[in-house]
């Protein structure tokens, strides 16, 4: 919900732009916090799911670590003061430079994901004499029961090492002086809102942890990965329900009194804390479709375009409007000026009957929206604000 002076705001500066509200974020962070903490549980952020600073600070701050999947984003979490002892680099495709660099950080782990790279991870760390930890990031082939462009867990997807060649990985293992086994890691998708999905999820972690330690290995760490979905039709209901996503894990999951559980969570902590804020350019009545046209799109949110994505969208002067259209609302294709089809936010959107300048806010856009935004059309790329406090 925006406030009458949030939206005052709004109409001094230039769209679109992404909005952050810091404190919701901050209230997001605590409950996450509070609920691992019951368990014990650590939690490292996805960071991929936004790298703002301003957010990047305030989940520093709150003494989560870094999951990071490229040599930029570990340097961004080093710099930005996350201890490198919580600061773990996943990835399909690390290049030698990236493994270097972050060899070189010291970080935590890496969560490594093919038979070659953990060769390669090996040679590298020998040639600096150096000793790295390393997970096993392992493909459990569980059903995310999620859109299947963001499903990582299954046989097909290219993440991960599959079971089958567990017993190569323990060969490459004990060959490599280099590298020190700490453990085993999972992320089977993204956007889960069936919590079923993590009870499969547990048994496969249960199963792979009890084989690497009857083949020697000792498993100091089960990594989880993330994949928390939150509730786009519900922005204003803001706080995903922690507590009952760590229980299934609490319940289910094997833990050895030695062993840590470790989360990688990305668009739960920071999906509500954010919204893209717009202005319709034009409206295009026609007889089949009602469109409006705003100054954002696919460039700046990409989502509902990838992944057909849903976002609440909300005409912010609506409720100013001395004269409401007769029926109430309008059925709008909202649509940003991109040169695609694609490049439309959702069709048939009930909204008030809307004109030129109305401002207009896509919700839910605090994960994976504007770190995935580009410059396609030489768009200027997008600017951020956050909430007034
Ligand atoms: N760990 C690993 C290894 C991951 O690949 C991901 C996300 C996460 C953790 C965090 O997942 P989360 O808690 O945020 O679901 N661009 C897509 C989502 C891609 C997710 C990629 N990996 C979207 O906009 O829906």
């Amino acid at each position: 919900m925006f406030s009458d002076k949030d939206i005052a705001h709004f109409s001094k500066l230039e769209t679109p732009f992404y909005y952050y509200d810091l404190n919701l974020l901050e209230q997001t962070l605590n409950a996450c916090k509070d609920a691992a903490r019951a368990h014990q549980f650590h939690v490292h952020y996805a960071m991929k799911a936004n790298f703002n600073e301003m957010v990047l600070s305030k989940i520093k701050a709150i003494g989560f670590g870094a999951d990071c999947v490229s040599g930029n984003e570990v340097k961004k979490a080093i710099d930005i003061g996350f201890v490198k002892d919580k600061v773990v680099f996943a990835g399909v495709g690390k290049s030698d430079r990236e493994i270097i660099d972050a060899l070189e950080r010291d970080i935590f782990c890496f969560n490594v994901e093919s038979l070659q790279e953990l060769e390669v991870i090996n040679a590298l760390a020998e040639a600096r004499q150096k000793i790295v930890k390393v997970a096993i990031r392992i493909n459990p082939n569980v059903d995310a029961h999620t859109h299947a462009n963001i499903t990582t867990g299954l046989d097909e997807n290219k993440f991960g090492i599959n079971s089958w060649d567990m017993p190569a990985c323990a060969a490459i293992l004990n060959l490599s002086p280099n590298l020190e086994f700490i453990g085993i890691h999972f992320h089977i998708g993204s956007q889960i809102t069936n919590l079923e999905v993590y009870k499969n999820l547990c048994n496969r972690v249960n199963e792979f942890s009890a084989w690497f330690e009857d083949h020697g290995f000792k498993v100091r760490i089960l990594n989880v990965g993330g994949g928390l979905g939150i509730d786009y039709h519900n922005p204003h209901q803001q706080i995903p329900d922690f507590a009952t996503y760590f229980k299934v894990f609490s319940d289910f999951l094997e833990v050895k009194p030695y062993q840590e559980v470790h989360f990688e969570l990305g668009r739960a902590l920071v999906g509500q804390s954010a919204s893209l804020i717009s202005r319709v350019l034009y409206v295009k009545n026609g007889k089949k479709k009602n469109f409006i046209v705003l100054d954002a799109g696919m460039t700046e949110l990409m989502r509902p375009a990838l992944y057909q994505a849903y976002h609440l969208i909300e005409n912010l002067s609506g409720n100013e409007r001395s004269m409401p259209h007769p029926q109430g609302t309008v059925n709008y294709d909202v649509v940003g000026p991109i040169c695609e089809s694609t490049d439309c936010f959702g069709k048939e959107i009930p909204l008030p009957e809307s004109f030129r300048n109305d401002l207009i806010a896509i919700r839910s856009a605090g994960a994976y929206g504007e770190v995935m935004a580009s410059h396609y059309n030489l768009r200027e790329g997008v600017k951020s604000y956050s909430k007034e406090v």
